[in-house]
């Protein structure tokens, strides 16, 4: 048994650091043609694009623009469909933590550019997708949501909205897509160690405090999620259809129950 994607042809938004990063060379090497995407890291996506080749990926492709502007996104679609004619599996992984505020407190603009970015961004890609993979009966769309689809998080109230409203858009989606072929589901990381998060890693105590929130005692690796990405994309998970997957060391069962109760 073998994670195989041979001949398919994969878009990963948010691709050229971190999780997306990670999610585009676990395809690769799964033998799937990697579209890396970035908004302007244009670097990063070059590093991707450098250790897919590197792995003996077979074909790869940058496009660049804001996922959270429709001509951008339209522009990176057709860069693909001029390129490689189809799409098979679309990633919709870009997405944005936003400043730390209460909601009291918090700027509406903090809120826009969250939902824009995350939610917007992420539902605009799904539409995309989905215009490519409709008239073929075909294809799998993959949200990397978050832990935070369900755990609330105090200060980041925008962005636990955007990732539960990427993760019920899903849902509706698989209900509307009835036997077309297409599968659609979410994965959702807990704290994996990226830049998004480095500002707490870094610290001594802050690190301290995210992983008493971890029952499994450590943070995961962006390359953990990319793997379980390239099998939840294959048809090794032909029957995973309409829901969440969690990777995220067992955060959303409670940890502070551990112990009394
Ligand atoms: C966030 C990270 C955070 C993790 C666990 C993720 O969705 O992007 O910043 O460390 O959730 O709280």
């Amino acid at each position: 048994m073998k994670i195989d994607l041979t001949n398919k042809v994969a878009f990963v938004t948010g691709s050229s650091s971190g999780i997306g990063q990670a999610i585009a060379l676990s395809l690769g090497k799964a033998g799937a043609k990697v579209v890396v995407h970035c908004r302007s890291n244009r670097e990063g996506a070059e590093a991707t694009v450098r250790q897919l080749e590197a792995a003996g990926a077979p074909e790869t492709l940058i496009v660049q623009g804001d996922v959270s502007k429709e001509e951008d996104l339209a522009d990176c679609f057709t860069a693909i469909d001029k390129t490689f004619g189809q799409l098979d599996i679309f990633v919709n992984n870009a997405g944005i933590d936003g400043e730390r505020e209460l909601i009291s407190e918090g700027k509406l603009e903090t809120f826009q550019k969250v939902i824009d970015v995350n939610l917007k961004g992420g539902f605009m890609g799904i539409q995309m997708a989905l215009q490519r993979m409709l008239p073929r009966q075909a294809g799998v769309i993959l949200s990397i949501t978050s832990t935070h689809e369900k755990v609330p998080w105090a200060g980041q109230a925008p962005y636990c909205a955007s990732k539960a409203g990427i993760a019920i858009i899903t849902e509706s989606l698989a209900l509307e897509l009835g036997d077309s072929g297409i599968r659609v589901l979410n994965l959702a990381p807990g704290a994996i160690k990226t830049d998004i998060n480095r500002d707490v890693w870094e610290n001594e105590e802050t690190l301290a405090d995210l992983v008493e929130k971890i029952p499994q005692g450590r943070m995961g690796t962006s390359e953990e999620i990319g793997d379980v990405a390239a099998f939840l994309v294959s048809d090794l998970a032909g029957y995973i259809h309409g829901t969440t997957v969690f990777a995220d060391g067992a955060m959303t069962a409670y940890p502070s129950f551990a112990k009394g109760g």
